[in-house]
């Protein structure tokens, strides 16, 4: 894995004690886990807007090779691909789109990206990063009434947001289906928001997920119970009618996936 990788993998596993559990179940069964992809996400303005994080993606070698829309959610998304290494994972970046948020969304994320500004002017892009200062758990709040999504970022940087266990990969599971069986039976929680797997053969691709661990969170002012990461599971299949594996994403399945770190669910 390119060093960029490395340190994001080691910074997820830091924040998602599950992921680390389900990963040591794996290779306690001899699994060699392939990643299908790892989820970042960021705001649309400033240093750390999706366009800038395409150059420095590009500069480690990762090309965008489809662009994807969330109307609900206000987002947009590249997925990225290591183009030399069919191997490496993907990599799913999606931004804020601010202007759609209300004023008092805008006021704190322009100041914390007014700082990240500040860092990556000073520093550079160096994923994982966390580029602006603790928010507090007022600022928390007030992101979250109008978007979890905001209220993530915000709190927790530029790290990754989920790594996704590549189903085609393992040498145990058939099928998604045993490997959420297999979790259940562990007692992880999946998230269940548009049923526990996304998506079907005929779009190529199934997703389902564990719920992002709840950690009592050091917020400036206080610690408050917030998800922080989740852990992702992938199995894609041929393009309907052809001999070529999906390797694009669904943007209804991934709408949902979102929702692993809703704080309420
Ligand atoms: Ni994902």
């Amino acid at each position: 894995m390119k060093p960029f990788l490395e340190s994001l993998w080691e910074d997820y596993l830091d924040l998602t004690a599950d992921a680390k559990r389900i990963h040591e179940l794996f290779a306690s069964k001899g699994e060699q886990i392939v990643n299908d992809h790892i989820a970042l996400r960021t705001f649309d303005r400033g240093a750390l807007s999706l366009e800038n994080i395409k150059d420095y993606l590009s500069s480690q070698g990762y090309s965008a090779v489809d662009e994807y829309h969330f109307e609900e959610k206000k987002l947009r998304a590249y997925h990225f691909e290591d183009l030399s290494d069919s191997e490496a994972p993907k990599i799913f970046v999606s931004e804020l789109l601010l202007s759609e948020m209300p004023t008092e969304v805008q006021e704190i994320c322009d100041g914390l990206i007014k700082e990240a500004d500040k860092n990556v002017n000073e520093h550079g892009i160096d994923l994982p990063m966390m580029p602006w200062r603790k928010i507090s758990s007022y600022e928390y709040e007030t992101l979250l009434k109008h978007s979890e999504y905001a209220a993530w970022l915000a709190t927790f940087g530029l790290r990754a947001n989920h790594f996704t266990v590549s189903v085609n990969h393992l040498n145990n599971f058939e099928t998604i289906e045993q490997v959420n069986q297999f979790l259940k039976d562990e007692s992880f929680a999946l998230n269940k928001s548009g049923g526990e797997i996304k998506g079907d053969e005929q779009v190529a691709l199934k997703q389902s997920s564990t719920m992002a661990n709840l950690v009592d969170w050091p917020f400036a002012d206080k610690k408050m119970m917030v998800r922080t990461c989740f852990y992702e599971f992938a199995e894609r299949f041929n393009i309907p009618g052809t001999n070529t594996l999906y390797r694009g994403f669904v943007a209804a399945s991934a709408d949902k996936i979102f929702e692993s770190t809703n704080v309420a669910a």
